[in-house]
């Protein structure tokens, strides 16, 4: 049913004969073996397998088939779960790293793109003023403190993060220039904002930008100490919540002693909400927990209502205006082709409505609550298992022992086989256990593989936590050995 054209898929094809026999046409223009939008929808587990190994990543495939993820297809979606090929439900406690605040396929989301779709509304109106766009802009200046009122549409957090530290030294000046980020920061992995993502993995050897300089998170003696030595820095750029770092918060006094810093020496201070907004705090933006306002901010996952790529870069109308203000500057940075596009940014419309009808920031906080006195009781329940329990609202981390020196001698010669990644850490071995054995996904966390990132919808009840908090307890409570050889039971499966 599936027609291969590709080499890297090993087979020809009738396409590929019919463009050698037909002499009457350009071969370019012989319709290559296309598949269809309901061969995508209908295509088994094995082709997916070899279509993603040849054209996507097989080195992903890797770890997905490490953890077990790769036996599943999901079929639909929605609200809390993921229904798979063969019927099963999953529980969603991983939420796209935060892009679904309203879960799988909200109602009302769907129904107003449907209703877009059926006036042959426009989606590109890069020629004339977009009321979608015009509309987005007003809903976030409106929700975002102070005069964040400045607002640049784009697709992605990486896109929304360049245009942040863009605008900053667009203000600042090139003599300002110099970025200070933080430890273990997450801030995308396009060229410009990888200086300051904090990963040697990601950073490989890429050529980075010079003028950054790193400070340990959360420490304003360090942010001090560096903007007194070096008058170039003119930009402080921080998550407010660390997401990839392992969901690392700072305190109140932090954040306002950096505000406070920042004013006295002019520095601009830009906070990255990319993971940590559109309500996954339990506020609408994580900074406002701490009663201050920052310079410029950046948000996007959740902003797409789960259905399209949509970002934002927020800016005090002095930055934007000093910035790109005027027509001689209007287009050095903006627009982008997508940013702005209809039906991306009705959604986020309907999203942020839908964020305040259905009282989804007040869910997060409470339920997130009660999660988070839940996993402090398995906490006090199997001590030996979970060091650490943190976060809040729905941004939660849950951190496990390390066990890369104190794997119990019965499971060593197990783990002496297996892949480095895994060896001592638990999050891997519980995260895979949680899939397989009880129906539930959680999500992993970039520089602490010991932390599981818990990230359901907002609109998580009681009872997904309790559905979550069972299947957890049923896994801890098989202990250490159990928990490693059902892993490695399952590897051979
Ligand atoms: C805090 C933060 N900033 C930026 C990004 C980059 O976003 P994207 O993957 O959409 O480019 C992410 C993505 O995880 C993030 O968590």
């Amino acid at each position: 049913m599936f027609g291969l054209l590709k080499k890297t898929e090993e087979k020809t094809t009738e396409a590929n004969r019919v463009a050698v026999d037909a002499p009457t046409l350009a071969p370019d223009l012989v319709r290559p073996d296309l598949l269809t939008v309901e061969q995508a929808k209908a295509m088994p587990l094995d082709q997916m397998t070899k279509l993603f190994n040849a054209h996507l990543n097989p080195g992903q495939y890797h770890f997905m088939k490490l953890l077990g993820f790769h036996k599943v297809k999901i079929e639909s979606a929605e609200g809390m779960f993921y229904t798979d090929q063969n019927g099963r439900r999953i529980l969603d406690f991983f939420g796209g790293f935060g892009s679904l605040a309203f879960g799988h396929n909200h109602p009302r989301i769907l129904a107003a793109r449907q209703k877009f779709q059926q006036e042959n509304r426009h989606e590109i109106a890069m020629a004339f003023l977009s009321q979608y766009a015009a509309a987005l802009a007003h809903n976030l200046a409106a929700i975002a403190p102070g005069d964040l009122d400045m607002v640049f549409l784009g697709s992605s957090g990486s896109e929304a993060m360049e245009a942040a530290i863009k605008v900053a030294e667009r203000y600042q000046g090139p003599k300002r220039a110099k970025v200070l980020y933080a430890q273990n920061a997450f801030h995308g992995k396009t060229k410009g904002v990888l200086s300051i993502t904090d990963s040697t993995l990601y950073q490989s050897e890429f050529t980075l930008v010079e003028d950054v300089k790193k400070v340990p998170f959360g420490d304003l003696e360090a942010i001090r100490e560096a903007l007194e030595s070096d008058p170039e820095i003119g930009i402080v750029c921080l998550e407010t919540i660390q997401g990839g770092g392992g969901i690392i918060e700072a305190p109140t006094e932090f954040w306002q002693g950096l505000r406070a810093l920042c004013d006295q020496k002019g520095v601009l201070w830009v906070a990255d909400e990319v993971q940590s907004g559109t309500g996954r705090s339990g506020r609408f933006f994580a900074f406002e927990h701490h009663g201050v306002i920052p310079d410029v901010t950046a948000l996007a996952k959740s902003l797409g209502g789960g259905k399209t790529a949509m970002a934002a870069m927020i800016a005090r109308r002095e930055i934007y205006m000093k910035a790109y203000g005027k027509p001689s500057t209007a287009l050095i940075h903006g627009p982008a082709t997508f940013g702005g596009i209809g039906e991306a940014c009705i959604t986020a419309i309907e999203g942020l409505n839908i964020m305040y009808d259905e009282k989804l920031m007040e869910n997060a906080a409470e339920v997130g609550a009660y999660l988070k006195a839940e996993l402090e009781r398995l906490m006090a329940k199997y001590p030996k298992l979970i060091k650490d329990v943190r976060g809040r609202g729905f941004m939660m981390g849950l951190e496990f022992q390390d066990f890369s020196r104190t794997m119990p001698a019965a499971v060593k010669p197990m783990l002496s086989l297996m892949d480095e990644k895994l060896k001592g850490s638990l999050s891997g071995f519980i995260g895979s256990s949680l899939l397989r054995d009880h129906d539930v996904l959680v999500a992993f966390t970039e520089y602490n593989r010991n932390v599981v990132r818990l990230q359901p919808p907002l609109i998580a009840s009681r009872e997904n936590v309790d559905q979550f908090i069972t299947a957890l307890d049923a896994v801890l409570g098989g202990g250490v050995v159990k928990i490693v050889t059902d892993f490695i039971k399952s590897q051979r499966g």
